[in-house]
């Protein structure tokens, strides 16, 4: 009788689950909770301007480099890589740590070519998914190996390190950064939150070409920042997404991990290819950490490697090819210092232009930050409301925190752009 009574419970339960199955109600029943996630402020912003047909539109939105014609740009030195790279290669999967050679290569970059903590290996580093996959694999890491520490990030900071923190569970705290009567650096307000921080706190730096507001600490600066961090045994992480793009010059770029590392300070640091190469859908970048010695190196990577394999198992290696074969190779290398150097330069050109446009049309207001600004960005200090004006009225596209990408300003948008600006910041 108890075996039958078993039997027809679990048919009857088979039929309510078939009948269940065939139902419209249960087929849509299991994401009726689910909202549409709100636009990303940065790639939102990308999907709008694609959605306009005006012959008119502008997009000074994301950070992605246009050359004079506002065309996307696949660098002389890539090209000749891929050439290079071409039916020569397997596609076997890399090493969990990803391309060796293009680590290598990529740590020269940040510590310098003869580099003792490269030398005496020292320096923990995989290949990354970009500078969001490098900062991600380290907000992960530090959630795991210190999970009782919070993360400060700078006001404003780019849009998904809040994302990357929030996602890996890691609290968030802010620092100064801007100052927006002088479009400058809150030098002061910034020390007195690292001073005010707990001893041992981490922090996320932009080691160049902030994002967004193209503010830099100067040289003497970032000597001031670094004893207050030793002082207070605070942590840097260094988010290098522009390297070249401040000054033309990869070298001059690293100057605050350089003054970090003089300190004797064990830093982070996420580099990506993307802007400098122009390498943005490869996904190819690196996170490295600096370590006490070698063993300890060790065993940091082979936790880094084991965050990244439940994640995405190994990086691609098309844009590691690439990038290996340019850097190990003097001649390509000397042709992607003066491309990234031509991309920098276009940029500080048309800050000029901005400006220029802006004074020549009677602004009353003061547009010197646009070239005292660095980098890809010119955080202009427009409201919300006017970026919104600028879209509406004029096809211009940006992000509504006044960050105009100056990659994406041309001689023959330029004018266009500054009357736009006029315009709206004249009226209201
Ligand atoms: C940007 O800030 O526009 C870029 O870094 C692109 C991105 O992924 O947000």
């Amino acid at each position: 009788m108890a075996l039958w009574n078993a039997v027809a419970s679990r048919l009857a339960r088979q039929r309510s689950w078939t009948a269940g199955v065939g139902s419209s109600r249960a087929l849509s029943s299991w994401w009726h909770s689910v909202e549409p996630a709100p636009k990303d402020p940065i790639l939102g912003v990308t999907e709008a301007f694609l959605a306009d047909p005006s012959p008119d539109k502008v997009n000074v939105g994301v950070g992605a480099y246009r050359d004079d014609n506002g065309k996307p740009v696949v660098l002389e030195c890539v090209r000749e890589a891929e050439r290079r790279i071409a039916g020569s290669m397997n596609m076997e999967y890399l090493p969990m740590g990803g391309s060796v050679k293009m680590v290598e290569e990529t740590l020269k970059l940040a510590y310098g070519d003869n580099s003792e903590f490269i030398k005496d290996k020292r320096v923990a580093a995989v290949q990354a998914l970009s500078g969001t996959g490098a900062c991600r694999l380290f907000a992960e890491f530090q959630k795991r190996f210190r999970p009782e520490s919070q993360i400060y990030i700078p006001v404003p900071t780019w849009s998904n390190h809040h994302n990357i923190w929030r996602d890996a569970q890691v609290p968030q705290r802010t620092y100064h950064y801007y100052h927006a009567e002088s479009r400058g650096l809150d030098f002061a307000s910034l020390m007195d939150d690292v001073k005010n921080a707990p001893s041992g706190s981490f922090f996320l730096l932009h080691a160049c070409a902030h994002n967004p507001t193209g503010v830099d600490p100067s040289e003497e600066q970032w000597r001031e920042i670094s004893q207050q961090f030793k002082a207070k045994g605070h942590f840097a992480l260094f988010d290098m997404a522009y390297q070249g793009f401040a000054s033309g010059d990869p070298e001059r770029d690293a100057k605050s991990i350089r003054i970090f590392l003089e300190d004797g300070h064990f830093i982070g640091i996420a580099q990506s290819y993307a802007k400098n190469m122009g390498l943005y859908g490869q996904r190819v970048g690196c996170l490295s950490v600096l370590c006490e010695d070698e063993k300890q190196a060790v065993a940091v990577k082979s936790q880094l490697q084991m965050i990244a394999r439940p994640m995405y198992s190994n990086p691609p290696v098309h844009g590691a090819l690439i990038v290996s074969t340019i850097l190990g190779d003097p001649e390509l290398k000397q042709l992607w210092l003066k491309e990234v150097k031509g991309m920098a330069d276009r940029i500080i050109g048309m800050r000029t232009a901005l400006r220029e446009n802006l004074e020549n049309l009677g602004s009353s207001l003061s547009w010197k930050h646009i070239t005292e600004q660095i980098g890809m960005f010119c955080y202009s200090g427009m409201t919300p409301e006017q970026v919104d004006r600028l879209t509406k009225e004029f096809h211009i596209y940006m992000t509504r925190n006044g960050r105009i990408s100056m990659a994406g300003v041309t001689t023959g948008n330029v004018r266009y752009l500054a009357n736009a600006i006029h315009v709206v910041t004249e009226s209201t």
